[in-house]
């Protein structure tokens, strides 16, 4: 029997059909998407952010669900399908544009949801212990300007993303990127096709 292969598929552009992010992380799942086995989920945070998280959400998770507010409730349910569609997943896309040398807010009120105390990530006396390894991520990076060479300490997208999803105990990240975006058209053009290059040469990464 072939073994199912869930796949999430997270998009945060805000750019819509112009977005490279959007365009990249589509032409990689449809690639593992064609394999035995694969079922594909898709996030779109731009479309259907999750809000960002307050103080009153936070206390929301803790609280039984007859004491909380109508908006508490709805929010937890969509947290919890946020840790679930993780939790379950075997190859995660992220779809991450640079923004102001960050992610976008919608990625980060993601990132929120899904470093969970005791679920993703846990203390223990020997220092912190991720909790949601042996997952494949594959970050798909776009950024006007170029960051892989001399401006890497300016970088605090794909730096936090490997951070952040580190200590949620995953080591298996990659990334495919086109930098450079915003120099020209031309530089765009040659950033996109190079960034498809590697997909194409991408090996069965749902493995
Ligand atoms: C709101 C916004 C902020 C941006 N901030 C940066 C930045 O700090 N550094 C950079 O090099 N490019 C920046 N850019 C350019 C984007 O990184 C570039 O357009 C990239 O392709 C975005 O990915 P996307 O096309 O998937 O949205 C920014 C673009 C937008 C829309």
């Amino acid at each position: 029997m072939t073994k199912t292969t869930n796949i999430l598929h997270i998009d945060s552009s805000i750019l819509g059909d112009n977005s490279v992010t959007r365009t990249l992380g589509a032409d990689l799942v449809a690639r593992f998407a064609a394999e035995p086995g694969a079922v594909v989920t898709h996030l779109d945070l731009a479309a259907t952010p999750l809000e960002h998280l307050s103080g009153s959400l936070f206390a929301a998770r803790a609280i039984d669900a007859d004491q909380r507010t109508e908006a508490q409730q709805r929010d937890v349910e969509a947290s919890d399908k946020a840790l679930d569609d993780f939790l379950a997943a075997d190859v995660i896309v992220i779809g991450a544009p640079m923004y102001n040398f960050s992610i976008p807010s919608q990625l980060k009120a993601w990132i929120d949801r899904v470093a969970q105390a005791g679920k993703t990530f846990r203390y223990t006396e020997n220092g912190p212990e991720g909790l949601a390894g042996g997952k494949k991520v594959v970050i798909v990076s776009s950024r006007g300007g170029v960051y892989s060479e001399g401006l890497s300490h300016m970088d605090f997208q794909e730096a936090y993303l490997k951070t952040v999803l580190g200590f949620l105990g995953i080591t298996d990240i990659e990334f495919v990127r086109a930098e450079g975006v915003n120099f020209s058209p031309e530089h765009k053009v040659q950033a996109v096709a190079a960034a498809r290059a590697v997909i194409a040469g991408t090996e069965r990464l749902a493995a």
